[in-house]
């Protein structure tokens, strides 16, 4: 049904663009069935999880409630075969497969978690065939993780165009497969996006300074919205450098402190790998911040010159992570208000 209006909300808006051709490079005439086309791809970690899972589907198949679960469990319960887990009567699916790389990065703890693995796996596949074609900025789809959506957002560039699931670029476009496609990431989506900003941020120890800020100020509720919005968040390191007095100024001043915090809230679901340099970002403060990648003046000597992320003058640490009602980055600094930038 979900995907029924997402293919209505489609409609009319195909568009011809200018996707990077190297991303076509592999496309072949035959499809295979989704798993034999990862193989074929050379996600092979993937497959291993995929594999691995089917396992886990089977022994808890019938303690799984979810309709949509329903479909793959039914499927699983009756083939044991890996190459079989998107065999269901309820295809096509598109799957936003992580490369070997970006698997290699999951810890041997998730890897023995089953049950982490299992919805980290649901939660990169939706039902339903998704070519990028049909995707416009900013596309929720559920997916077959309860609860859990993709939210898909693209830039159209001069040279290439990008594209993000929940901040996960998209390197590899519309692969197809017999019963679904296949769109390859250079990332997993982890954490798995549950939740409001808020209840994402009071589970983050390292942004206890800027939540407390938050509740004494007494905008959470900005938070918990339907949204989507992106928090650049300032980590407790951020908040000691600045001056206590500064500090003791704002908790007095409670228009200047929620001046400042929403100078870190901008509308919208913002990805620093979807985002060209120089974007400019309107905050719910009412001025906008820079997005704005450098190379940090010690390091313009080392070559390839390393760039970092940074907002106006405020360094990230990390960007992109995706919740359900929008984005956190954290950053290593307060964003201050420059004099140079326009509104
Ligand atoms: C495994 O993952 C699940 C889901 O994230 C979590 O609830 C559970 O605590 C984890 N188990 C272990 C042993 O870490
Ligand atoms: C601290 O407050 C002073 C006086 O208002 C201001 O000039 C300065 O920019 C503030 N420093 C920071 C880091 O916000
Ligand atoms: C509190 O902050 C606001 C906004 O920065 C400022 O206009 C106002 O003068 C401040 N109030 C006091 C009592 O300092």
């Amino acid at each position: 049904m979900k995907m029924l209006m997402l293919f209505a909300a489609l409609c009319g808006l195909a568009m011809a663009t200018p996707f990077d051709q190297a991303a076509y490079a592999l496309q072949e005439t035959a499809p295979m069935g989704l798993v034999d086309e990862l193989t074929a791809l050379g996600y092979t970690k993937l497959v291993g999880l995929i594999e691995m899972c089917v396992l886990d589907f089977t022994e808890s198949a019938s303690r799984i409630p979810h309709e949509l679960f329903y479909s793959i469990d039914s499927a699983l319960t009756h083939q044991t075969d890996a190459s079989n887990l998107f065999l269901s009567r309820t295809g096509p699916f598109t799957i936003f497969a992580p490369n070997d790389d970006a698997i290699a990065v999951l810890t041997p703890d998730m890897m023995n978690n089953m049950t982490l693995l299992v919805n980290i796996l649901k939660a990169h596949v939706i039902e339903g065939k998704v070519m990028t074609t049909m995707i416009r900025d900013n596309l929720m789809a559920g997916s077959l993780l309860k609860g859990v959506q993709i939210r898909i957002n693209m830039n159209v560039g001069w040279q290439r165009t990008y594209i993000a699931a929940n901040g996960a670029q998209i390197i590899m476009f519309d692969k197809e497969a017999k019963n679904g496609v296949i769109h390859g990431m250079n990332r997993v989506i982890y954490p798995i996006p549950m939740g409001s900003l808020v209840d994402a941020m009071k589970m983050i120890p390292g942004l206890s300074a800027t939540m407390k800020l938050i509740e004494f100020a007494g905008i959470e509720s900005a938070l918990t919205g339907e949204g989507p919005f992106t928090i650049f968040a300032p980590c407790n390191n951020a908040w000691m450098k600045i001056p206590y007095a500064n500090v003791t100024a704002l908790m007095a001043n409670k228009t200047a402190l929620t001046e400042l915090l929403t100078y870190h809230v901008a509308p919208g679901a913002w990805y620093s790998t979807v985002m060209r340099p120089g974007t400019v970002i309107p905050t719910l403060e009412g001025k906008n911040v820079l997005f704005n990648p450098m190379t940090p003046e010690h390091l313009r000597d080392v070559k390839p010159m390393p760039v970092y992320l940074y907002v106006n003058d405020a360094e990230v640490i990390l960007a992109d992570q995706s919740v359900a009602n929008g984005v956190i980055w954290v950053l290593n600094d307060v964003i201050t208000k420059p004099s140079y930038l326009p509104k």
